[in-house]
């Protein structure tokens, strides 16, 4: 409803893992008519590949020049589900449930940090928000894929909140997880995504910094509701 009002803008939400940055984005995108695009799903996509297709090692390290000879094999698309849901697509087979399971969870963060899967992701990202009316999720968002966005959030909150949340999370999918378990990935994940030599999880100097720990669902929507308002001149 508000996008005709306006040129239409680039949002980057930047964050750790569970930090309810996709959460914020989707509504954020349904409630300003714009698209959502979930950039950390794209990386579990390609993970999930690699396991399906024997390309970690024994020790269960990426096999990296196997990926990046995969690569061009990759194809990842997003379908709009008549519930206004998006699900992943890789090689035209909807994979949005199996990306989101322990098992690749626990293997993506290396394959993400490998930077020819990097550069072929970003240049994805790029060619979808080209047209801009568009919120982005993930972690080089703001500093590296859309470093002109027009508004820029960097979210945060405690590993014990985010596991806390993403616990929750699965098993509300009925997943059998232990919190322990959870939390332990939750810390390994952060450890990787923030120190990796290619494009690591960092605030973009001029992103909007925002602790969430404490805030309910809708105080968030309306915060974020605020910052769209202001950066798109309504
Ligand atoms: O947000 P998520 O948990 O679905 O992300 C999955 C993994 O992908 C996580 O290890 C970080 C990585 N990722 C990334 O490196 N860059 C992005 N833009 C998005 C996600």
């Amino acid at each position: 409803m508000e996008q005709t009002q306006h040129s239409p803008i680039i949002i980057a939400i930047d964050g750790f893992s569970s930090s309810g940055k996709s959460t914020m984005a989707r509504r954020l995108a349904a409630t300003v008519g714009y698209r959502y695009l979930d950039t950390g799903a794209m990386y579990r996509a390609v993970t999930l590949y690699a396991l399906d297709h024997g390309l970690f090692l024994p020790d269960s390290t990426p096999d990296t020049s196997a990926i990046i000879a995969a690569l061009p094999s990759i194809h990842i698309d997003f379908a709009v589900q008549p519930d206004g849901t998006q699900h992943t697509l890789l090689n035209g087979k909807d994979v949005e449930a199996e990306i989101r399971r322990l098992r690749v969870s626990e293997a993506v963060s290396p394959v993400a940090a490998i930077a020819e899967v990097r550069h072929a992701m970003v240049a994805k990202q790029q060619e979808l928000g080209r047209d801009k009316g568009i919120v982005v999720d993930g972690r080089d968002i703001g500093t590296v894929v859309f470093p002109d966005a027009e508004l820029k959030i960097y979210v945060d909150a405690s590993a014990e909140t985010r596991a806390r949340r993403r616990f929750k999370e699965m098993v509300e999918k009925g997943a059998a997880v232990n919190y322990e378990e959870v939390l332990a990935n939750v810390v390994h994940r952060d450890h990787i995504d923030s120190t990796r030599a290619e494009s690591p999880l960092r605030r973009a100097d001029d992103a909007i910094a925002l602790d969430n720990s404490e805030m309910t669902l809708e105080e968030q929507d309306a915060w974020l509701l605020e910052q769209f308002r202001r950066a798109a001149g309504l």
